[in-house]
């Protein structure tokens, strides 16, 4: 092993780095993102768009980033730089790491506020206060969590401490200890609930809407959707799983290790969708937009099933779990900077990092309540952060990955990594001119240029 390797440790198998990158794509936006896209952009024709874009641009990416990372074996920041200076390259690729660290830190920072949401729904669902509940009244009991910066506070505060506390522990006895337990127990809850769908809701009804293809509802902005989807969704352009690459062992292969990584990514996905809609159907109700769909709808489907408080908190403690395993993912880029370049241990890190990033939360808090009407470009704090990251950051992010790794490493180097053949040319065509151009399209769309 090098210096670099020892720094941080590597993963103990491939398996390990499988189970943490999945882990990472795995979370809030397979869970209520990706069924209610697939619902409203035509379903099954969705579905295949969304394929397509994951295995001709998301895999693609997913092996850029991991060989970089495993290259470099550094924070993503440090990575391209040494990358950079190795190829005889400016120091502006090291720009381009500052912007994923940055990017996947301001995620964290409302995706825990987020998570947080999903643990006190594990009580208010599992301890049935919710029981008999008309639509109405599970309404306003969302209304009234968001309307309270206290309650919200104090489960950010727990979300974002489980996350540090796993992370600060380190890659073997934190990260890799942890997904190597939350994973197996969140497959066993999806198909738990997988089955509860097929027995007790409208499952014909659910899996018509997920999947029949409907080419008419497909629009021009489907393809967008479905691309910007993917990229959040395997958690690409963020750095999180360039980290993950720095520590990835040397012989492991990393298109296997992709490939195994989208396809769990994509089950969940689907898997969520099917356990979602036919509970949703079975009580006559219709999928709404976004966040709503877990925390109004649901509940009250949940409320008037046989065993639908059990289910429920299953339900909600499903999306706990991967949510944390997303943020690990989110912050590690961030500790792995701080231990390198300021000379602090993980805990050290964790608790300045953490403490920053908790304060961030609270203007996502804020924005649902004391900061309701405070707008900066006509949005709130949250929307701002979402909109800053999602729509501007992470494509950037992901266009810069593509080019860095297509145009500025030397070929030597990226097929030393990959290994040669018909497999490496197409990824090198790919990695060069169509991912950077398609999601260079996305980032056009996104800002109104086109
Ligand atoms: N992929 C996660 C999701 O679908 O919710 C979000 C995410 C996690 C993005 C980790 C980026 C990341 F580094």
């Amino acid at each position: 092993m090098t210096d670099l390797t020892l720094r941080h440790g590597l993963w103990s198998s491939r398996l390990a780095f499988v189970l943490a990158a999945s882990g990472s794509a795995i979370g809030l936006g397979n869970i209520w993102k990706f069924p209610y896209l697939a619902g409203d952009n035509g379903g099954g024709a969705f579905v295949l768009v969304y394929l397509l874009c994951v295995v001709a641009i998301g895999i693609p990416i997913m092996m850029a980033e991991t060989l970089l990372g495993r290259r470099g074996r550094q924070s993503p920041i440090n990575t391209l730089r040494t990358l950079a200076a190795e190829a005889g390259a400016g120091g502006f690729w090291q720009g381009a790491g500052w912007l994923a660290v940055l990017a996947g830190f301001l995620i964290l920072s409302y995706y825990s506020v987020i998570a947080g949401w999903a643990m006190a729904y594990i009580l208010k669902v599992g301890g049935g206060f919710l029981n008999q509940s008309d639509a109405a009244a599970v309404r306003t009991a969302f209304l009234e969590l968001k309307a309270s910066p206290d309650l919200q506070v104090i489960w950010h505060t727990l979300f974002m401490l489980a996350t540090l506390l796993i992370v600060g522990r380190g890659i073997n006895d934190g990260i890799e200890r942890a997904t190597r337990i939350m994973m197996p127990a969140l497959l066993l809850m999806l198909v738990l609930l997988d089955a509860y769908a097929m027995t007790t809701g409208s499952f014909q009804r659910g899996l018509a809407f997920l999947f029949q293809p409907d080419f008419s509802r497909l629009g021009g902005g489907s393809l967008l959707t479905a691309m910007g989807q993917a990229f959040f969704s395997l958690g690409l352009g963020m750095g999180s799983i360039m980290v993950y690459g720095a520590y990835l062992p040397d012989r492991a292969s990393i298109a296997q290790s992709a490939w195994a990584v989208t396809l769990a990514d994509t089950a969940v996905a689907l898997a969520a969708g099917i356990a979602i809609f036919p509970i949703v159907f079975a009580n006559g109700m219709e999928p709404t937009l976004g966040p709503g769909l877990i925390f109004e709808t649901l509940p009250v489907a949940f409320a008037h099933m046989p065993g639908g408080a059990l289910f429920g908190a299953v339900f909600f403690a499903l999306v706990v779990l991967a949510a944390l395993t997303s943020a690990i993912a989110l912050i590690e880029p961030t500790i792995a900077y701080l231990s390198e370049n300021r000379g602090l241990t993980r805990p050290e890190a964790c608790l300045r990092a953490g403490l920053v990033c908790w304060l961030l939360g609270l203007g996502t808090v804020f924005s649902f309540n004391l900061w309701a009407n405070r707008t900066w470009f006509g949005k709130n704090f949250f929307e701002l952060i979402d909109f800053l990251t999602a729509d501007l950051m992470l494509p950037v992010g992901g266009i810069l990955v593509a080019l860095f790794a297509g145009w500025v490493v030397e070929s030597q180097v990226s097929e030393a990594e990959l290994g040669s053949g018909r497999g490496y040319r197409l990824w090198r065509v790919t990695i060069r001119y169509l991912a950077p151009g398609a999601v260079g399209l996305v980032f056009l769309r996104a800002i109104g240029a086109i």
